[in-house]
């Protein structure tokens, strides 16, 4: 997707004025707010119908822009320089000086950032002098967007404009890493918690337990397209739509594929994609195949997993 100046332009006039905008990121979209002003982190919070204790991912250019608002440690140096930009959200300690609306961290003393690695969002952070608070383009618990389209069924005239940058590229949300004291992986998401692991070269905890619930966003139902959703199924009912990994030799008109060929990063790019596009169809459920455990497939099971609780 090419840079449009005049496009841009028009995103941050709208962000100048506290107005909140659907933009890209390499992850899926984000429903985007200057994170220094109350007025847009309040609406943004409002538009999602997102309850005010789940706090938001607030994303910077780079780390020189972050130091303004963020205690730096060493974890975070090693996996910044590594990963970022990139789909890693960090969790920092937040300076007592900082500018962060308190209604993004729901009064909290962390802050989640991230470093978005697509170029029409960089682009437009370089032009503006605040960071941009962005959750997910979704209404809370429903399907996150990965193009502008997605964004407008989600909000239609309620939000200003949508910046269009492509579908994303990774089709999945960040992965999320708490780093006050132990390192804690709070959300699987885009990048393989392996390849953190080998940087850090220590143990890392895994908290994405719905029970054991640290972040709001690790609640059971999420990622829900709206319809009931059943998970590793090898035959379904012909009344329902079945996604699968890979084409079948006998297609039906009930099938619909995540992948040509079987691969996890295609199926990623294109699961909520394709599950929007089986609710507009108007199916009442739908079935999945199993979708293997591995690399990014860990990923789209925990997405399918918590849908499934519809
Ligand atoms: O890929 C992404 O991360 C996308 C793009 C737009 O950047 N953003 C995204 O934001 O997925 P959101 O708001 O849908 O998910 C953010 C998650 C939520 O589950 C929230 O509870 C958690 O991050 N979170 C935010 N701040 C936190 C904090 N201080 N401590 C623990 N969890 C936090
Ligand atoms: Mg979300």
């Amino acid at each position: 997707m090419k840079l449009n100046q005049s496009n841009i332009k028009k995103a941050k006039n709208y962000l100048d004025k506290d107005y909140c905008i659907g933009i890209p990121t390499e992850t899926v979209y984000g429903l985007a707010g200057n994170a220094y002003s109350n007025i847009a982190v309040k609406n943004i919070f409002k538009l999602k119908n997102r309850p005010r204790n789940n706090p938001l991912i607030v994303h910077y250019l780079d780390i020189n822009m972050l130091k303004r608002d963020c205690v730096i440690n060493d974890s975070f140096k090693k996996l910044y320089k590594k990963f970022s930009p990139g789909p890693i959200t960090y969790i920092l300690k937040l300076k007592n000086n900082s500018r962060i609306s308190k209604y993004a961290t729901n009064n909290n003393d962390c802050l989640a950032i991230r470093f978005p690695k697509h170029k029409i969002f960089k682009n437009l952070l370089k032009k503006l002098k605040y960071p941009l608070a962005a959750p997910s383009a979704n209404i809370s618990t429903k399907l996150s967007s990965v193009q502008a389209s997605d964004v407008k069924e989600e909000f239609g005239s309620k939000i200003k404009y949508v910046l269009d940058g492509g579908k994303c590229a990774i089709g999945l949300e960040s992965t999320i890493i708490n780093l006050n004291g132990k390192p804690s992986v709070l959300r699987l998401g885009g990048l393989d918690i392996s390849k953190i692991k080998a940087i850090l070269k220590k143990k890392i905890n895994i908290n994405i337990n719905p029970h054991k619930k640290v972040s709001p966003g690790q609640s059971k139902l999420h990622y829900s397209p709206g319809i009931p959703l059943r998970i590793n199924i090898k035959k379904a009912r012909k009344d329902e739509a079945f996604l699968l990994i890979k084409k079948k030799k006998i297609a039906s008109n009930n099938h619909y594929y995540l992948s040509k060929k079987n691969n996890l990063d295609e199926a990623a790019k294109n699961l909520y994609s394709c599950l929007r596009k089986i609710k507009n169809k108007g199916y009442r459920s739908i079935a999945v195949e199993k979708i293997s455990n591995k690399g990014i497939g860990k990923a789209i099971n925990d997405r399918l997993h918590r849908a499934s609780k519809y």
